[in-house]
């Protein structure tokens, strides 16, 4: 986690207070002090149906969130405060982001669904709400609030249900690794034409089924995933390799600030509806020269199931990637097929 989460008690009342400047005395219910909400609040709701926590970077505390929980489990946020030196430069999102997405972490509770109450001249807020994926959910009647809704990603929540039920690609016995090398393999690892100056991006890392044969023979090795308790586990499984970077974020919306010299994906394109997009990020990521391999998945169902579980998918065909490569203008420099899936080499 990029912030320090703590709770918020005694020792942060005026570092708190300093935050209520008139904007935020403006747009929060704190006009008698932080700690006056705070108490009203933790009185009412108790410790299992309310959190407030100091957000502190490099040991300064930047900004205070307090959530209720609702007997629905839909979870408010009731006040978010961030210092007013601190505003306007990214760490409101950057910090809804990562409590939506290590919720367990930090409240210990998974947070499915959220709310927030917004002016409708607080622009700041709703720019900032917006950007960590709340969706306008329409406004009080007299037409002084705005309401914004937040509803985890529905590949995130399947693939951390998977995780709760200890399913690990990375720990399955060998008949099973065999099985799944069927969308992939060696060949394909070989396709990448490691070696220890290369920068590797893997997209859907999963728990690190691939990253763990990858990783050991390049310079550096990113992971990104959706999922956070795919992530955590991935984390675990990698754990002896000192040169990996692993992020818990969508890959279409999360920001790089680096190139690749390889990037791969396997298993995972289904789940991007615009797929198009994604080529073209990825084009954009990779140095001149950069390689770019894809395995899509040759099953055409619209959805996945298991057990009770059941999401939506976006199932792939060789023609359209051969089209969004071109867009993307990445040259395409081979084209196979495994038993499961087809598989794209490209370069830039
Ligand atoms: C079927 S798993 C495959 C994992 C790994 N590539 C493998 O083959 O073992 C698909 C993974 O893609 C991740 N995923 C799906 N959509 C994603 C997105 N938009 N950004 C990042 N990860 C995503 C899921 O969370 C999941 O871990």
């Amino acid at each position: 986690m990029k912030f320090v989460w703590k709770n918020y008690c005694k020792k942060y009342i005026e570092t708190v207070d300093s935050f209520l400047d008139n904007e935020a005395i403006k747009y929060t219910s704190c006009d008698g002090g932080f700690n006056a909400f705070y108490t009203y609040w933790h009185n009412e709701l108790g410790e299992s149906k309310f959190w407030c926590k100091v957000i502190l970077i490099e040991n300064e505390p930047i900004a205070v969130i307090s959530l209720a929980k609702a007997p629905d489990n839909v979870f408010t946020i009731q006040e978010f405060i961030v210092s007013p030196k601190h505003r306007g430069k990214g760490y409101g999102s950057a910090i809804l982001k990562e409590l939506l997405i290590c919720s367990n972490n930090i409240i210990g509770q998974d947070i499915i669904i959220a709310e927030a109450v917004i002016y409708p001249d607080n622009f700041a807020s709703q720019k900032v709400f917006q950007k960590t994926g709340f969706i306008y959910a329409g406004a009080h009647p007299d037409g002084d609030a705005l309401y914004y809704r937040y509803v985890k990603n529905e590949c995130a929540k399947h693939y951390d249900i998977l995780i709760d039920e200890n399913n690990d690609p990375v720990q399955d016995p060998q008949p099973l690794k065999d099985y799944m090398d069927k969308w992939d393999g060696q060949l394909f690892i070989d396709k990448m034409k490691l070696d220890s100056t290369k920068n590797v991006l893997e997209i859907g890392v999963g728990t690190g089924r691939l990253a763990i044969r990858v990783a050991p023979y390049v310079k550096s090795f990113t992971g990104i995933d959706i999922s956070y308790k795919t992530i955590e586990r991935a984390k675990e499984n990698l754990k002896l390799c000192n040169n990996v970077n692993l992020i818990c974020d969508n890959f279409i919306s999360a920001e790089f600030n680096c190139k690749f010299d390889v990037i791969y994906s396997s298993l995972t394109f289904m789940h991007i509806e615009n797929k198009q997009t994604a080529i073209d990020k990825i084009a954009s990521l990779l140095c001149n020269n950069g390689l770019f391999l894809l395995s899509i998945d040759k099953n055409q169902q619209k959805y996945i199931d298991i057990g009770v579980n059941r999401i939506e998918v976006y199932p792939d065909n060789p023609q359209d990637v051969t089209e969004y490569l071109k867009k993307a203008k990445l040259i395409l420099v081979e084209q196979y097929e495994t038993e499961f899936a087809h598989i794209f080499v490209a370069r830039r």
